[in-house]
């Protein structure tokens, strides 16, 4: 089968990293994040990708080039202004396949594809959404599920009021081509808006994945935790089965005193100093260098960064070419931009204090978390 990708998002909420990159190929451990779905899809049998894209297509192309590294062969489809979600396949359609399955391109997760294909095929239906449970779906697409997997009900971002399920729509959908045929051409249309609620009853389906991997990685808290995800084996993806054991990979540097976690990843090119600690969930990319005595844990460094020494970094992204002073802490969340230098020393984010001097540290809070270069 044939798997259509959107990816046209933006990612505001992960700058400064997508400041220079758009979300789909932001970095996630080894790979760009988009390919990690390209793997996903392939070893679902959909080798036949297209990719509908919008806003920094040249960077997508650029780093994903024919698809064949990932085992994938592309089809591109890139849109003169964005037509939202229904709207970038409706420019898709003299490629699409009788069918086909439409994912959105901003979510990590390892849910068998296989079973909810073989699900639609059972029931004939028109189309079959993938259906996980989230603890808040108001975020989401809410799923309302009749017990013989007909959709009852379908709401785009619900009210509070109006939430009574934990089922959403994990953006992963098998549809016969003839969806398409209501969706207008040569405008924006929503598929969660405008198709979804009309197909209620008319054939629309959910399958439900329990048990898998599900995360939009769209946040900083969000990002860090998937690459820790990956790292660990939570989600599964190709990535573990090429990470050497320990997780240094071949033509990493790295000291006899310094300790590596077997979840941490150190790629070949990268220096780690006496007496280093790279953590459970950190990533330490190619070029990358560690001075000594300094301290990683869930911190994300893209390549050629470089980390002074008894510097502590926890929960953190730093930008390609970076530097970060001796001494230095990044913590909780910040993202510092591609070739920014952390002077020696000081600690991200910032503190303020709301409360008045003499009180205790009530009320100290982060100042700012995305540092970029001017
Ligand atoms: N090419 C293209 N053009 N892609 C687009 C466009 C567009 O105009 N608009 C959105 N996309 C892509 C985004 O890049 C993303 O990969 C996907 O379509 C979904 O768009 P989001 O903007 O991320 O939507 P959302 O996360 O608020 O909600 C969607 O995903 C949820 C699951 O994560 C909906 O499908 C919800 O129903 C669903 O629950
Ligand atoms: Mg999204």
């Amino acid at each position: 089968m044939q798997a259509v990708i959107l990816v046209g998002g933006k990612g505001t909420r992960l700058r400064p990293l997508t400041s220079e990159r758009p979300k789909p190929i932001v970095p996630v451990v080894d790979r760009p994040f988009l390919a990690h779905m390209l793997e996903w899809v392939a070893r679902h049998g959909m080798t036949d990708v297209v990719l509908c894209c919008g806003f920094r297509s040249d960077a997508v192309v650029e780093a994903i080039g024919d698809g064949s590294a990932w085992g994938v062969n592309v089809t591109w489809v890139f849109e003169p202004e964005p037509r939202g979600t229904a709207g970038a396949v409706k420019m898709a359609e003299e490629h699409l396949q009788e069918r086909f399955m439409l994912i959105n391109g901003d979510v990590l997760t390892d849910m068998d594809l296989s079973a909810q294909i073989a699900a639609h095929e059972r029931t004939g239906a028109v189309a079959t959404l993938a259906l996980v449970p989230v603890e808040d779906p108001s975020a989401y697409g809410l799923v309302r599920l009749e017990d013989d997997g007909r959709v009852r009900g379908f709401l785009e971002k619900p009210k509070l009021e109006d939430i009574d399920t934990d089922l959403i729509s994990a953006g992963a959908y098998v549809l016969e081509r003839s969806v398409m045929d209501m969706i207008p051409a040569g405008r924006e249309v929503s598929i969660e808006r405008e198709v979804w609620p009309f197909l209620v009853g008319e054939g629309l389906h959910g399958h439900v994945h329990r048990g898998a991997y599900w995360m939009d990685i769209g946040t900083p808290e969000r990002y860090v935790q998937g690459i820790s995800d990956v790292l660990s084996g939570a989600v599964r993806t190709a990535t573990l089965d090429r990470m050497a054991s320990g997780g240094v990979m071949a033509g990493a540097d790295v000291h006899p005193t310094a300790i590596v976690a077997a979840d941490a990843l150190v790629e070949g090119g990268a220096r780690v100093g006496p007496g280093a600690r790279i953590g459970s969930g950190a990533v330490v990319s190619r070029g990358g260098r560690i001075e000594a005595g300094a301290s990683l844990h869930r911190a994300v460094l893209l390549p050629g960064v470089r980390v002074g020494a008894r510097a502590h970094l926890d929960s953190c992204v730093v930008g390609a070419g970076a530097t970060v002073g001796d001494a230095a802490h990044v913590t909780d969340h910040v993202i510092i931009g591609d070739g920014v230098r952390v002077p020696a020393g000081i600690h991200l984010p910032e503190l303020t204090m709301d409360a008045p001097a003499g009180m205790h540290d009530a009320g100290a809070r982060p100042a700012r978390r995305g540092i970029a270069a001017d």
